[in-house]
């Protein structure tokens, strides 16, 4: 998919007042750091959309970009960051699982994975619970240009042989660098592929209030 625009749109703490789900939505989440706001920028074309930074934690709203004019991107505040109060990261987790569950134009959850760690037991856990709810999500492995094509391949068959004790089936992958590019055309396409089958949601249940929420 070639994109010809990309813009901010808003952001929000509080779901409901995100911009109305008439567009096929694309969701970008994992721990704090693992970059998120890099691979939009990258995924995008645009260097400055999404605001990255060193300091983990730099996202922490529910952050809407238009593409094309046609679907939308999500940046979502990491999870895992250590450094906030019990409190403060129960507020956000109580926010990102609200919005996953009760968004009714999410097309794609891309759960992003640092690519040099070992399976990390919150990752695992959050697809899980992904998993449980019906969200349909991919799996996207990032910084691969920081280390060998080696070290790397052992690293990805070690996560899927402990994705396969939990999954019968493994998720969608993709291998990415917010330096070389390498896997952003293959997000692109699988977007472009889930765009063609965007129905719009009943406008009321769109706007409907959270429920009881687990
Ligand atoms: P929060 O908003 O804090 O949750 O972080 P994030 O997941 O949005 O991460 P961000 O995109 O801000 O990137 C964090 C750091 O990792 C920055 O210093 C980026 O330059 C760096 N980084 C992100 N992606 C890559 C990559 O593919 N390769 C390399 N070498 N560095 C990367
Ligand atoms: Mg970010």
């Amino acid at each position: 998919m070639k994109i010809n625009s990309a813009v901010f749109l808003q952001s929000n703490s509080d779901y409901l007042k995100c911009p109305p789900a008439n567009r096929p939505e694309y969701v970008f989440i994992g721990r704090s750091n693992v970059g998120k706001s890099s691979l939009i920028n990258v995924i995008t074309g645009k260097p400055g959309l999404a605001k990255t930074s060193q300091i983990p934690g730099k996202t922490q709203l529910i952050n809407h970009f238009l593409v094309n004019g046609e679907w939308y991107l999500v940046d979502l505040p990491g999870y895992g960051w250590a450094k906030v109060s019990k409190t403060e990261r129960e507020k956000w987790e109580t926010l990102i699982r609200q919005y996953l569950m009760q968004r009714e134009n999410l097309m794609c959850v891309f759960v992003l994975i640092d690519s040099r760690l070992e399976p990390q037991a919150i990752d695992l856990q959050f697809m899980q619970w992904l998993g449980e709810k019906g969200v349909p999500f991919a799996m996207v492995f990032t910084k691969a240009d920081k280390q060998s094509k080696t070290r790397l391949q052992t690293n990805l068959q070690q996560y899927n042989a402990v994705m396969m004790q939990q999954w019968e089936e493994l998720p969608g992958q993709f291998l990415t660098s917010s330096v070389t590019r390498e896997g952003s055309d293959a997000i692109l396409d699988y977007i472009e592929e889930l765009n063609t089958r965007f129905v719009t949601p009943d406008p009321a249940a769109a706007n409907k209030s959270s429920g009881n929420l687990s």
